[in-house]
């Protein structure tokens, strides 16, 4: 049985005085009906305030940073490394979301290396994949998005895998309102699944747990997580916002 495991991802928003209030409220009206595994993903600044307040106050709340660098240290201007989140006892990590993709140039090339330096830190990938609108719209949706999955895992030994999660997200579906249908979300996950069973076996797909992300909200969470190939959800907007956020985990 995978444990659910409901991801919200803040993106560039929050300062750390912000984060604290957040954490303070979020902390006050938590409810975990549905015994999910909760992390919260906050910008770099925030990691560590957010990690005190969760280990002072005893929350089981998991924290994750957003992106890091492959290389453990050295000449990198701004870059952050997986020793550095490893030392403050980050348990997860989101590698090559759309928006790093698109923005910072970030391709299956990097992701890869990125997953590497991850498990080897210590710290679990929250691994995204997702085809833009025009791949979605010629048909050829799965077929990209399991030869992103592929290239990612490019290499990557059995026993990693095994703590992978996968953020299936639809490029149209990222902030914009608009959800994928929970058929077609559960379908791509099924097929990622199955090319997961291809590569590594069974069991080890039986293993890995699919978020679904994209326009998460506490409207259609329910629906997604009653797909039996959607582990959890990787959340964005919705989840800077307190209310919303604990509705989804509750859904
Ligand atoms: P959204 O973002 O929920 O705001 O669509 C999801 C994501 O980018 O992970």
């Amino acid at each position: 049985m995978r444990k659910p495991f409901i991801a919200g991802n803040w993106k560039m928003n929050m300062t750390h005085m912000e984060a604290a209030i957040f954490m303070q409220d979020f902390h006050y009206d938590m409810k975990n009906k549905n015994g999910c595994e909760i992390c919260i993903c906050p910008p770099f600044t925030a990691l560590r305030g957010i990690k005190n307040i969760i280990d002072s106050d005893k929350i089981d709340v998991a924290i994750g940073a957003q992106n890091m660098h492959w290389e453990k240290s050295g000449a990198f201007t701004g870059e952050i490394s997986p020793e550095m989140l490893e030392a403050l006892k980050v348990d997860y990590v989101i590698i090559g979301h759309s928006e790093r993709r698109q923005y910072f140039a970030e391709t299956n090339e990097t992701v890869n290396k990125k997953v590497r330096a991850a498990f080897a830190h210590n710290l679990k990938p929250v691994m995204c994949i997702g085809e833009d609108i025009d791949i979605r719209q010629s048909g050829k949706a799965e077929e990209f998005v399991l030869s992103q999955l592929a290239a990612c895992l490019d290499g990557l030994e059995e026993k990693s895998v095994t703590g992978l999660t996968v953020a299936y997200e639809p490029i149209w579906a990222i902030g914009t309102g608009k959800t994928a249908t929970s058929k077609d979300a559960e379908d791509m996950c099924a097929a990622i699944r199955k090319k997961i069973s291809s590569i590594y076996g069974p069991d080890i797909a039986e293993a890995v747990r699919i978020q679904y992300g994209g326009s998460v909200k506490p409207s259609n969470i329910t629906e997604l997580m009653n797909m039996p190939d959607i582990d959890g959800a990787l959340v964005g907007g919705a989840s800077i916002k307190v209310d919303d956020f604990l509705a989804i985990i509750n859904y």
